[in-house]
């Protein structure tokens, strides 16, 4: 007999069905079982009654055990009916049960929400962690916002451009993964830290509008927003100001949110709009959290943070960019900026949205001649020599007609995070690492063998004992 997905058992009142899935939960009543089956679509409650032939397998299975189910649906009686459930006006008498496979008694509890376990258990049974309601519906809203993008970014002209995983560091204020190449002894790939700068090659490659769902790698200190890989939803257009970028932003954002989340409210439509020095001013932070009520789940409250410093001074004194060092300068500040003066009131046109007191994107509208690219790196005293090194290929390309352009880049994994009302992204990631950095199932990061040092001709030179 054909599967049937639990999702249309309703819908064939009467029939003999076959459904596979796992036991989700199991109450024996002596003469009869109840015994609720789950699958990728749903739930729904069984019974084995009296007599049947189910039985005797009915004694034997447990909670997760993966069966293959006869049954006949049965509209239930009017007293019994929940309309508020998931095939509450229906129940699934058990004519047979083949047992697919058996489970252990699993050593966490799949079936509550799970904030009593403690997150190192749940992190390392992540694949039984995933089967609770609140997982899966976590991590199947993010398909739905991810797969919104994609068509919002294609309907708009945009077209999905993959850049590469392996690539030369990006100066964007952390530091970077590295791979060691086996071909090149001593050489090191870096792994993105975004985009950047592919993306802004893609617009003088002549593309005007880039898209991708970018996977990005930082080994910066980690919180309950930040994870070493992360996931933007990256863009990047020709041909554009500011004006142009934010107005797509907002549309697209008011979109998502109007499709997925309706039950959603906006605090203020069009997004607020405040400088840097206003919003460090009135707010004392460039992330104002401006809800009405913080406690109502349902509101959201975005706001436009415009016209970021350019340059600022890193706790050990250095200089750099605030943002990255591809932002243009606000036409104001142009004179400053070219002569090298002030520079700490040097304005960029840089921008940031805001959600409910978390940063949820960046972006700016980029330089797109040579030598103004040089004066930022002038600036931030990096050699002539030390320029062409690392960003020869920046300059050289901005030498062969490259387009004015801008883009954005809001964090997928904060997105979902504040739409699922979840306190932290490890929620609304499938396999993310803990506080710490540590992949808590596979055990990574993890020591490599010998064998595999030598091929990369590395030498470990390991001082701290607890590394060893
Ligand atoms: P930025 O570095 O501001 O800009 O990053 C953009 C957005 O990415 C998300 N994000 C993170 N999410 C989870 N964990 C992290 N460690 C993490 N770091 C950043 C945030 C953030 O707002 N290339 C530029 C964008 C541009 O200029 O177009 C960039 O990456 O939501």
């Amino acid at each position: 007999m054909k599967r049937t997905y639990i999702k249309d058992l309703s819908s064939v009142k009467g029939t003999e069905v076959s459904i596979s899935g796992w036991v989700d939960v199991r109450r024996d009543q002596g003469k009869m079982i109840f015994m609720d089956f789950r699958d990728m679509s749903g739930y729904v409650q069984g019974i084995i009654l009296p007599g049947s032939l189910a039985m005797e397998i009915g004694k034997e299975v447990r909670p997760e055990w993966v069966v293959k189910v006869k049954g006949k649906v049965n509209g239930r009686p009017e007293k019994n009916i929940q309309p508020d459930k998931q095939n509450g006006d229906i129940e699934l008498e058990i004519l047979e049960i083949e047992i697919i496979n058996r489970a252990d008694t699993p050593p966490i509890d799949v079936t509550g929400d799970g904030s009593e376990i403690g997150e190192e258990n749940r992190l390392k049974y992540r694949y039984l962690d995933l089967r609770r309601p609140r997982m899966q519906n976590n991590i199947r809203m993010r398909d739905k916002i991810i797969n919104f993008f994609r068509e919002y970014m294609h309907k708009n002209d945009f077209i999905e451009i993959e850049t590469p995983m392996l690539m030369k560091g990006t100066p964007e204020g952390s530091r970077e993964y590295v791979v060691p190449s086996r071909i090149y002894p001593g050489h090191f790939y870096a792994l993105p830290q975004s985009p950047q700068q592919f993306k802004q090659l893609c617009m003088v490659a002549g593309f005007e509008k880039y898209f991708q769902i970018a996977r990005c790698m930082r080994d910066e200190d980690l919180r309950g927003d930040r994870q070493p890989e992360f996931t933007q939803l990256d863009y990047e257009m020709s041909f554009v100001e500011q004006e142009d970028v934010l107005d797509f932003t907002e549309g697209m954002f008011i979109e998502l949110i109007k499709t997925l989340y309706p039950q959603k409210k906006f605090t203020s439509v069009p997004f607020p709009r405040m400088t840097y020095a206003e919003s460090m001013e009135k707010y004392g932070s460039d992330k104002p959290d401006l809800r009405k009520n913080k406690e109502d789940v349902d509101e959201l409250a975005f706001c436009w943070i415009l016209d970021f410093p350019m340059f600022e001074k890193t706790d050990e004194g250095e200089l750099q960019a605030v943002h990255h060092p591809f932002c243009s300068i606000k036409p104001e500040d142009k004179d400053k900026f070219m002569k090298g003066e002030d520079i700490f009131n040097i304005r960029a046109n840089a921008y940031d949205l805001v959600l409910n007191g978390y940063e949820l994107s960046s972006g700016s509208i980029r330089i797109h001649e040579r030598s103004l690219q040089e004066q930022v790196f002038n600036i931030l005293n990096i050699s002539k020599e030390t320029q062409q090194m690392k960003f020869g290929h920046m300059l050289e390309a901005f030498s062969y007609g490259a387009p004015p352009h801008g883009g954005f880049a809001p964090g997928i994994d904060r997105i979902v995070m504040l739409l699922q009302g979840e306190p932290n992204i490890r929620e609304v990631i499938a396999f993310p690492k803990n506080g710490e950095g540590k992949d808590l199932m596979m055990s990574s990061p993890s020591k490599i063998e010998e064998k595999q040092l030598k091929e990369l001709s590395l030498k470990l030179d390991i001082k701290n004992k607890d590394d060893k």
